[in-house]
């Protein structure tokens, strides 16, 4: 999509759809509003007061101009009042991604789009938000469906129409920056999206050499190393090749790594993404309810590798690798078992008192590569529990760290990228759960608080590194779709970890 910063005047700008955000609960007044409905004839007065619009999250009015307007659709998107000063980049992606269906519903090739007023303070932040949503709403999962039914986005033109507070150069690069992330995202929702029988470890680790080989920069350079069973033996990874042996799907441990030429920080970050590419639950097996939507469980992976993509594409002057330790988790006669002692690459040996924890697993042997690596700190994201589903909602993360300084940080990026997140504990109490009487631990603790139990496991594999857990098993998919957000999978987390390694490669 071409998205351009524009000064015109909204009333003269011809264009398929003028969009308006709306905070007020008496948007008839708004100086904008006011003068569209006069060149309408008093429509658009009566349109709010019959449709009771009131600028609410959610609510949308929207018009034909029948000639009387330079734009020949109007509509007020609801976006809610405006928090505490600076707009909210959650309220700004919705915006922008319910003009960008709107647009797509009525065949709009060209739109105009009116932020929510008093955003001179954050114009680059507004415009980098409102690239996002416009390309994020236009996001669908078609490849599968024939020809006939495909229906390809028309919106191809959208202005934003900022006044004066950006400079053109200035609006340029910041919309830049939004288009960079949601190509990101755009490719984590496509490998959440796939189906597991196609999306395979060893199509994972394809798609990495495709990310890998398409951004060699002058800035920097991707690294691919994949590792295979016999290599993963080598090394000891006892964990995660022990899920992996049930399955006829050979693993594969990612490493991607991003070597900036001229970085401008000593700090080296390792993410780590959980890339079970379909988890049954194994000889612990899931119900068929629970294991419908099990393709996504690599979702973590498609986040950090997506996440590298753009941290490639924006040049960003900090070292950061991206492991994934990618496999099945399947039923067979070769299937690890209940009650089996594994050996971890850190040396700990791990009692199986469930086969569909599988995750943490997977994970620790990860972690365990990646401390080899010198990290400065250490973040993983994974699909990881029910539970911190149950405790959460679907639309929030959970958040463990053993480092209350990087937990922060990692808080505020995630605010500013419009992602949301919240700090669970790793209470000490819970770790008596996972003692075993002939290993030093077992992998599954009691039900209850069974987020900070999985959490509480990955910490014996950190040691003293500061360490962020990011449980994605809520927000990493959806089955209701919210302006940006489309159906399936969401991308979750790539914005924050950019938004992060801004900060980190700025301070
Ligand atoms: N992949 C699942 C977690 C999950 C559940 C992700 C729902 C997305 C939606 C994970 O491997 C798992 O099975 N966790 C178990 C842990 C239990 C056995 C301790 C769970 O949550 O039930
Ligand atoms: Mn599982
Ligand atoms: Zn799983």
């Amino acid at each position: 999509m071409k998205i351009l910063a524009a000064t015109t005047a909204p009333l003269d700008l011809p264009t398929d759809l003028l969009a308006l955000a709306c905070g007020d609960d008496a948007p008839a007044e708004a100086p904008l509003v006011a003068a569209i409905d006069q060149a309408l004839g008093g429509s658009l007065r009566r349109a709010i007061s019959d449709e009771r619009f009131r600028g609410k999250p959610g609510q949308l009015v929207s018009l034909h101009t029948q000639g009387r307007l330079a734009a020949s659709r109007v509509a007020l998107v609801g976006v809610g009042p405006e928090p505490r000063g600076a707009p909210e980049t959650t309220a700004l992606l919705t915006f922008a991604g319910r003009v960008a269906r709107l647009a797509n519903a009525t065949g709009a090739v060209n739109a105009a789009l009116v932020p929510p007023a008093a955003l001179a303070a954050s114009a680059p932040a507004v415009s980098s938000a409102l690239a996002l949503g416009l390309e994020l709403g236009s996001y669908r999962f078609d490849k599968y469906l024939s020809e006939d039914k495909r229906t390809p986005p028309s919106l191809r033109n959208a202005q934003l129409l900022l006044g004066d507070a950006i400079s053109a150069a200035a609006a340029i690069a910041a919309i830049e920056r939004g288009q960079r992330v949601a190509a990101a995202i755009t490719r984590a929702r496509d490998l959440v999206n796939e189906p597991a029988g196609f999306m395979t470890p060893t199509r994972l680790a394809t798609v990495a050499q495709e990310i890998a080989s398409e951004n060699s920069r002058p800035m920097g350079k991707l690294e691919l190393t994949v590792l295979g069973p016999e290599e993963c033996a080598a090394r000891g990874m006892g964990l995660f090749l022990a899920v992996a042996q049930g399955s006829v799907e050979e693993p594969r441990f990612i490493h991607l790594a991003w070597k900036p030429a001229a970085p401008r920080t000593d700090k080296r970050i390792v993410l780590v993404g959980k890339g079970v590419t379909f988890d049954s639950g194994g000889l612990s097996l899931k119900p068929s309810d629970a294991m419908l939507d099990m393709k996504t469980d690599m979702a973590g992976a498609a986040t950090v590798l997506a996440a590298l993509e753009a941290v490639a594409a924006e040049g960003l002057p900090v070292e950061v690798h991206a492991l994934a330790a990618c496999t099945e988790n399947m039923i067979s006669g070769r299937a690890y078992k209940l009650g089996d002692v594994l050996r971890s690459k850190a040396g700990k040996t791990v009692e199986i008192n469930n086969t569909d924890a599988e995750g943490r697993l997977t994970l620790a042997d990860a972690i365990s590569y990646g401390l080899e690596l010198q990290p400065t700190a250490v973040l993983d994201f994974a699909t990881l529990t029910g539970a911190c589903v149950v405790a959460l909602g679907p639309y929030i993360a959970g958040v463990m760290s053993n480092d209350d300084a990087l937990a922060s940080t990692w808080l505020a990026a995630a605010q500013a990228a419009g992602e949301e997140m919240w700090r669970l504990p790793l209470p000490e109490r819970l770790a008596e759960q996972l003692k075993s009487e002939i290993a030093d631990m077992k992998n599954t603790g009691e039900r209850w608080g069974g987020a900070l139990t999985a959490g509480l496991f990955l910490k014996e594999f950190v040691g003293s590194v500061p360490w962020i857990h990011v449980d994605l098993a809520g927000p990493s998919s959806t089955d209701k779709e919210l302006g940006h957000v489309a159906k399936g999978g969401t991308g979750f987390g790539v914005a924050t970890i950019v938004e992060y390694l801004r900060r980190v490669s700025a301070a």
